[in-house]
């Protein structure tokens, strides 16, 4: 926080806001303003022309204030980009100077929880607290990760794609991708949905799909097909600039550090609708070979997010571990999105295995792993929060008793997936076996 953090938000605010300073800013989502305390990060100059087509992009998206109107607009002037205290990277913004109300303020710095239900029982708060969970950020890691993970944070502290063209979606990146110049720093970059080729110019980017390109689904094999949804497998070692693409634009909508070119070891299964027109990429993960993890990243493109094709891509990873015969895990630290999905597809999976396994009241972890299909890790991260696991005789075991079962179905925790795998329609055999096929979850069809 910035020296002026511990003065009081009445403070109005003279001159310029400053990098590194700490303010309390008007927030808007959805047309609802909040001050919410934000730090400067950058601030750049801009014409009277981009602070229209800066107003005009706030106005699409619902986050412009009553306020950002008032400036002159014939005269340049500077916009800051900033971060929302305790909130995920992806809230960033470039805003005006009519946003900030006055200095940072004490009060306002705890964690935010004007989002949070008022009234929760103990074992609610437990597991608000956990999905809600925030990144310790650097504090947990070594002296030298932290120095290299604290001059990766400031290279990548302000996005430099604005938009991205795909199909018949623009996008609204969240995060830095390190895309070569001089792509990277393209208001506007246009990608072919099919060969995820990327272009800043409109008539580059139209000729390559007038005349140039003719992918009219991603490189690999389909091994996926129920209704209009497809899934490929690509080998990244096989189709490197493709998968390198592929990692760019993931980068968009992930914050931590993933591979971007050194591809190689890596296979990546890509989703996709089909129509007439083609196999439109929905979104994909990636698995890297002879690892622990059974998925390395996940991403879908924020148009088709909320739909289920995250906890469909999620249990397609664990149906592949399970056809080799192990139980694989994702790779951490999560990011806010992948911990829900991940834990609503846990508990979902946890809840029918310890139903199902009908015990009066304790079960071995290391039954429910086998049962269930789910790294012991997992299960505990899951239940470890609501107090549903404990050492007995030098054994982590599973509290599964009736009553303890009811009560998590009634806090709503056991959500089946809205799209459920066909494993008939998944027609893929491992090329590597690591043990006899493991159970996966009985409700898969
Ligand atoms: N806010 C609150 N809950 C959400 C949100 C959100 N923005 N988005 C998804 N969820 C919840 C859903 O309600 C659902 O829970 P429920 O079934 O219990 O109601 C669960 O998360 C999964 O929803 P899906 O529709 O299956 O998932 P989606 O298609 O939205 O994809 C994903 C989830 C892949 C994490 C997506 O949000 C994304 O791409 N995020 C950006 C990249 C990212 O963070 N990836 C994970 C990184 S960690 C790793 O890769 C190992
Ligand atoms: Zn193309």
């Amino acid at each position: 926080m910035g020296r002026r953090s511990a003065r009081s938000i009445s403070e109005r605010l003279e001159g310029e806001p400053e990098v590194g300073e700490t303010y309390t800013v008007t927030r808007v989502e959805r047309g609802q303003a909040q001050n919410s305390i934000a730090t400067v990060i950058a601030t750049k100059v801009v014409s009277a022309a981009e602070l229209r087509s800066h107003r005009l992009e706030k106005e699409k998206l619902g986050t412009n204030a009553a306020g950002d109107e008032q400036v002159n607009e014939e005269e340049s002037q500077t916009l800051y980009y900033i971060h929302f205290e305790n909130m995920d990277r992806r809230l960033d913004e470039w805003v005006e100077r009519s946003r900030f109300q006055g200095y940072g303020s004490v009060d306002l710095a705890a964690p935010v929880s004007e989002n949070r239900p008022s009234k929760m029982t103990r074992s609610q708060r437990r597991i608000d607290e956990e999905f809600n969970h925030l990144s310790s950020g650097i504090q947990h890691l070594g002296a030298t990760s932290a120095k290299l993970e604290k001059e990766f944070e400031e290279r990548t502290k302000v996005r430099n794609v604005e938009s991205i063209v795909l199909g018949k979606w623009e996008i609204n990146p969240w995060y830095w991708s390190p895309y070569p110049a001089p792509f990277d720093t393209a208001s506007r970059l246009f990608i072919c949905e099919f060969c995820l080729s990327y272009f800043k110019d409109l008539n580059d980017y139209a000729k390559h799909t007038k005349f140039a390109c003719t992918s009219k689904t991603p490189p690999g094999k389909e091994i996926y097909k129920k209704g209009n949804l497809r899934l490929y497998e690509v080998f990244g070692s096989a189709q490197k600039l493709y998968a390198q693409s592929l990692c760019l634009m993931s980068k968009l909508f992930l914050d931590h550090k993933t591979l971007y070119y050194d591809v190689g070891t890596f296979i990546f299964y890509v989703l996709c609708e089909a129509d007439a027109d083609g196999s439109h990429i929905v979104g994909n993960f990636s698995k890297e070979t002879n690892t622990g993890n059974n998925l390395a990243c996940i991403m879908v493109l924020p148009p088709y997010q909320r739909k289920g094709y995250g906890k469909l891509l999620i249990q397609i990873s664990y149906e592949l571990s399970s056809r080799e015969g192990w139980i694989g895990t994702p790779e951490k630290p999560l990011s806010d999105l992948g911990k829900v999905s991940y834990r609503s597809y846990w508990w979902w999976v946890l809840l029918e295995t310890l139903e199902r396994l009908d015990s009066p009241q304790t079960i071995r972890m290391s039954i429910v792993e086998d049962e269930a299909g789910i790294h012991t890790d997992d299960i505990f991260a899951t239940l470890h929060p609501v107090n549903m696991t404990k050492s007995w005789k030098g054994e982590q075991v599973v509290k599964a008793g009736v009553r303890v079962l009811e009560h998590c179905r009634s806090l709503g925790l056991c959500r089946p997936p809205s799209l459920l795998l066909d494993r008939k329609c998944l027609h893929w055999t491992p090329s590597q076996i690591r043990g006899p096929p493991r159970k996966s979850h009985k409700r898969l069809v």
